[in-house]
């Protein structure tokens, strides 16, 4: 694998492993015969698998099995409650490798659409749709009544359209946002999520976003240390100088994703926590100003355009 994707993959599982341990830290899973399910939730995680298509069973264990399995919706698989409430407290649906089943090409995630029942896990920290198909729809407002999330990965969903921005800006505890994957259909990256102040990792690649990007808005979000813009189409603009106020920004992809002009390389100096920096991308014009932002960026283990 290239050393880039390495990197990025890397990071990512560590952000995920401490994720994992974390929960594990607060929250039971399969608690002997204690039936901890809130009555409500469980309705409403039942209404979530009427309306989604699941052709390989994956939520064959909802609402099946002995009594007590059938009752605890906290034994549901992708189902994790608080071991003292009982609320829901993530909701895991994103699957591994999706386009294999049994060795077969065929499609195995979820289909179908989200149940607005969803906003009855009004205690939600964690949800994942990740590698799902949601027929390019687009993502459903009523997120962002969900205002307990810190984590939030809607990647390859097959999400659409416009992103319901006014919805979405009042996640303000989200650190993590990962909308990679999708097809936004040229829309602009929306400013709603300059307002998302708490974000450590955001994920924006291969969203189909196109436009200018909302630099005023973006410049807000200086405790990311994850940024991923690659792969997406921002017409030949230049790369936006508020990326220099990123100042914990320790991963940095711009790759490929269609930027123009003069790297502002004053302005990538001060990203001093850099880590991997990704500017590959055949329109910018790198060897006017390169030498300067690579004398300050040394120290980068992986350059990747060079
Ligand atoms: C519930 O979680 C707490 C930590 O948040 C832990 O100390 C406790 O042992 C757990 N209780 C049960 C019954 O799992
Ligand atoms: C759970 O099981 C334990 C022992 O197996 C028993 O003492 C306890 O009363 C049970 N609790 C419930 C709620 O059934
Ligand atoms: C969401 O689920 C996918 C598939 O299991 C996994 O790869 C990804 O790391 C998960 N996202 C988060 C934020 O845990
Ligand atoms: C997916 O979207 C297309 C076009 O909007 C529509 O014709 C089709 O019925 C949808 N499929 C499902 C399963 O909802
Ligand atoms: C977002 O917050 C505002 C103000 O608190 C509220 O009026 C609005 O209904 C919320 N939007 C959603 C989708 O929850
Ligand atoms: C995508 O954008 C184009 C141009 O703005 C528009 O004509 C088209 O209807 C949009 N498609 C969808 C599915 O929103
Ligand atoms: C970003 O910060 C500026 C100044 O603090 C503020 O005026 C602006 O509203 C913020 N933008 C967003 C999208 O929150
Ligand atoms: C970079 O840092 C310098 C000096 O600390 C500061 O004047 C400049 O505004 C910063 N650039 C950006 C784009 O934040
Ligand atoms: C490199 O760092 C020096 C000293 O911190 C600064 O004066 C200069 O502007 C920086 N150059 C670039 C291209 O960021």
């Amino acid at each position: 694998m290239e050393l880039g994707k390495w990197l990025k993959h890397a990071y990512a599982i560590s952000i995920v492993v401490l994720l994992h341990i974390n929960a594990s830290l607060s929250l039971g899973h399969h608690h002997a015969n204690v039936t901890r399910c809130v009555k409500r939730e469980r309705d409403a995680l039942l209404a979530i698998q009427r309306d989604l298509v699941d052709d390989y069973n994956r939520l064959s264990s909802w609402g099946s099995g002995s009594e007590a399995q059938k009752e605890d919706c906290c034994r549901w698989d992708g189902v994790y409650c608080d071991n003292q409430t009982g609320h829901v407290l993530r909701l895991d649906l994103g699957v591994d490798d999706p386009w294999w089943k049994d060795g077969e090409s065929t499609f195995s995630g979820l289909q179908g659409t989200i149940s607005p029942q969803l906003i009855q896990l009004h205690q939600l920290t964690y949800l994942n749709l990740s590698c799902n198909y949601f027929n390019m729809s687009q993502i459903p407002a009523f997120i962002g009544s969900l205002t307990n999330l810190r984590y939030l990965d809607l990647s390859q969903g097959g999400f659409g359209g416009q992103i319901p921005s006014h919805a979405l800006g009042n996640l303000t505890h989200l650190t993590y946002l990962d909308l990679s994957y999708n097809d936004f259909n040229g829309s602009q990256i929306p400013a709603f999520i300059g307002s998302l102040t708490n974000l450590r990792y955001l994920d924006l690649s291969q969203g189909g976003f196109g436009g200018q990007i909302p630099s005023h808005a973006l410049g807000n979000l200086t405790h990311l240390t994850y940024l991923d813009l690659s792969y997406n189409n921002f017409h030949g603009s230049q790369i936006p100088a508020f990326i220099g106020s990123l100042t914990s920004l320790r991963y940095l992809d711009l790759s490929w994703a269609s930027f123009g002009g003069q790297i502002p390389s004053h302005a990538l100096g001060n990203l001093t926590h850099l880590q991997y920096l990704n500017l590959r991308n055949e329109e910018l014009h790198y060897f006017s100003e390169f030498p300067l932002l690579v004398e300050n960026l040394s120290w980068l283990p992986h350059l990747s355009s060079l």
